[in-house]
C-alpha cells in the first residue's frame, strides 16, 4: 500500500493511553489508521476502537488498514466536536481513553488536488471535509484585506501579514486567485527568499488551513464533551503541532476540576524520530486522566 502517514510518538501514545487492555478507545483523528492499529495490537480481542475523521478518504483508508481487526473497529466520518453524539449514536457508553493527533496528515499535504500545500500546484481548497462549503479559494477571494491580515497574523504568526493581504487584494482585482501556485507566487514576491530554510508561504498556508477548517474552535468545542464521555481513570492524550493548539490543551487540562495532569511538561519526539520523520519535529504530547472519585465524594 502507498505511504499515507507516518504516525508520531506511537510508543509514547500507547504507554500513556492504554489503562485497561479490554477497554473502549477512541481515535478522534484516525487518519491512515497508524495509531489506531497500534492501539488494537496492544489491547485484547475484547477491546474496541472507535475511529473518527472528517475526511472521507481517511475513513476509507483506515477501513482497509484496520480490516484485520473485524468487529473490534467502528469507523465514523464526522467532526470530533460531535464526539458525544457519535458515541451515543454508535451505542457506546463511557470510554477508557481517547487520542487526538491534531492537524493534517502527510497524505492530505502530499495530494496536490487537496490544495493544502504550495510544493505542487493545485486548486486552492484545503477542506478536510470536502462537503464543507467554505474553502481556501473563497476566503482568499472574498475576505477583506483586514480579515486576511488578521488570519495570517493570528493563526500563522506571519510578520508580513498586512503586506501579503494587500498584495492578495491587488492581485485578485486582476483575476481571481484559484490555485496554490498563484498564491505562493504572490507571497514569494512580497517576501522573496527562504529564511532558515523555511519558504515564505509556509505560515500563510498554515494559517489559511487552520481558518478554513476552524481547527481551534473544533478543539475547544470538543474538549469539554470528551471529559463527560470518559470513565473515571480514563486517559486523554493530545498531540498538537501548533503553539495555539498546545495552549488551548494546556489551559484546559490545568483548569479542569475533573482532570489530573499526567505530564507537567509536554512530551516531545526523540531526535532519532525527528530524523526519520521530520514532520514530527513540532509535536507536543499532553496527557490528562479523569479523576477517580473516592467513595462518598459528592458528584
Ligand atoms: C495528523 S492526522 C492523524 C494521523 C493518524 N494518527 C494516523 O496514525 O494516521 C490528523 C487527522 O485528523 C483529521 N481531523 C482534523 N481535524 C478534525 C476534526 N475536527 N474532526 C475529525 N477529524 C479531524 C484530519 O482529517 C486528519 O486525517
Amino acid at each position: 500500500m502507498f505511504h499515507y502517514h507516518q504516525p508520531v510518538m506511537v510508543a509514547e501514545v500507547i504507554q500513556y493511553l492504554i489503562t485497561d487492555p479490554n477497554g473502549v478507545y477512541v481515535d478522534a483523528t484516525v487518519g491512515g489508521g497508524g495509531h489506531a492499529k497500534a492501539i488494537l495490537e496492544k489491547t485484547s480481542p475484547q477491546a474496541v476502537l472507535v475511529g473518527i475523521d472528517r475526511d472521507r478518504e481517511a475513513i476509507e483508508i483506515a477501513g482497509q488498514v484496520l480490516a484485520e481487526f473485524g468487529t473490534r473497529v467502528k469507523l465514523v466520518q464526522g467532526s470530533f466536536s460531535r464526539i458525544a453524539e457519535i458515541l451515543i449514536q454508535e451505542n457506546f457508553g463511557t470510554i477508557n481513553g481517547i487520542l487526538f493527533d491534531l492537524g493534517v496528515s502527510s497524505r492530505q499535504l502530499d495530494i496536490s488536488e487537496r490544495g493544502f500545500s504550495f510544493s505542487q500546484d493545485g486548486p486552492l481548497d484545503m477542506r478536510m471535509d470536502r462537503t464543507q462549503k467554505m474553502d481556501a479559494c473563497q476566503v482568499v477571494n472574498s475576505f477583506s484585506e483586514r480579515e486576511l491580515a488578521d488570519i495570517f497574523f493570528y493563526y500563522g504568526e506571519e510578520r508580513k501579514s498586512r503586506k501579503i493581504a494587500r498584495a492578495i487584494v491587488l492581485a485578485r482585482q486582476q483575476k481571481p486567485i484559484t490555485t496554490t501556485g498563484e498564491l505562493e507566487k504572490i507571497i514569494w514576491n512580497c517576501n522573496p527568499g527562504r529564511r532558515g530554510g523555511i519558504h515564505p508561504a509556509t505560515r500563510v498556508f498554515m494559517a489559511l488551513r487552520i481558518y478554513v477548517n476552524q481547527e481551534l474552535d473544533e478543539l475547544s468545542k470538543s474538549l469539554e464533551s470528551v471529559v463527560q464521555c470518559m470513565k473515571e481513570g480514563a486517559r486523554l492524550v493530545i498531540l498538537s503541532y501548533h503553539s495555539l493548539e498546545d495552549r488551548i490543551v494546556k489551559n484546559f487540562f490545568r483548569n479542569h476540576d475533573q482532570l489530573e495532569v499526567i505530564n507537567r511538561k509536554p512530551i516531545i519526539p526523540s531526535q532519532q524520530e525527528i530524523q526519520s520523520n521530520p514532520r514530527a519535529r513540532s509535536a507536543k504530547m499532553r496527557v490528562a486522566q479523569k479523576l477517580i472519585r473516592e467513595e462518598g465524594t459528592p458528584v
